[in-house]
């Protein structure tokens, strides 16, 4: 699949309506507003996971590592995620508090990437969070030490099956059961922007990146060469 950008009724000589523009960042911070309308252009274009996000840590040692996570909230205060605290990501952002995270929203041609500091969510926020997933998913989310080793598929499912136990069945409303509570290692981090790039394809590799960078307390906003 393959989706053109906006309105094609001015095409220019590369067949488009518009090219991305640094004019394009304005508001309070100056890229929400245009992440805002990617992302729901994502969605629109019913693209697979459109709010899947590449995230980008550096552990103790300096080793880089990137995984796929799904942004769970895009504010003026940042970009949310939730996920196991003492996972390798976890425990890279405990030593290092600062991660990118990148949007490949390849069939629409556009790329957004983000850089920042990290933070935890508020437990309370996250406990808001938690209370909406479906039942399998918190029991999952309970069972689950993750990114540590396990024997087998079927430990893990016998992991899964005790916690299930403990909270009176998988089954929300089965005989006993209980209200599966947010465990403790798990919960949201949010990535505060100090930059975010805008990335959009353009015929002959001419392609538009506009930045907005936070310096010196204030943004500023810019082109970049492809
Ligand atoms: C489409 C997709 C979405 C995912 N979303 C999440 C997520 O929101 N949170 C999460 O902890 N892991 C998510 N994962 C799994 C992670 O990519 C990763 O395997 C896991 O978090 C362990 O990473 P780590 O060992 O580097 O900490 C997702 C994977 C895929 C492919």
């Amino acid at each position: 699949m393959r989706v053109g950008y906006g309105a094609a009724s001015t095409a220019g000589a590369d067949g488009v309506a518009e090219h991305l523009d640094p004019s394009w960042l304005t508001g309070d911070p100056p890229w929400l507003a245009l992440f805002a309308a990617w992302l729901a252009e994502a969605i629109a274009a019913q693209i697979p996971e459109p709010n899947a996000m590449v995230l980008g840590t550096v552990d103790a040692d300096g080793i880089p590592a990137t995984r796929t996570v799904l942004c769970k909230g895009a504010t003026a205060d940042g970009v949310e995620f939730y996920t196991g605290y003492d996972s390798a990501k976890g425990r890279a952002l405990a030593a290092n508090p600062v991660a990118s995270v990148t949007f490949p929203w390849i069939a629409l041609e556009r790329q957004v990437h983000v850089r920042g500091r990290v933070v935890k969510v508020d437990p309370a926020e996250t406990a808001a969070y938690w209370n909406h997933r479906p039942r399998g998913s918190q029991l999952s989310g309970r069972a689950s030490q993750q990114s540590q080793p396990i024997g087998s598929r079927a430990d893990l499912e016998a992991a899964a099956a005790a916690v299930a136990d403990e909270f009176g069945g998988a089954e929300f409303g089965g005989e006993g059961s209980v209200r599966v509570p947010p465990p403790e290692h798990w919960g949201g981090y949010r990535l505060v922007p100090s930059r975010v790039e805008f990335w959009q394809g353009r015929a002959d590799r001419l392609h538009n990146r506009v930045v907005a960078e936070l310096i010196d307390g204030g943004w500023v906003v810019g082109r970049l060469q492809p």
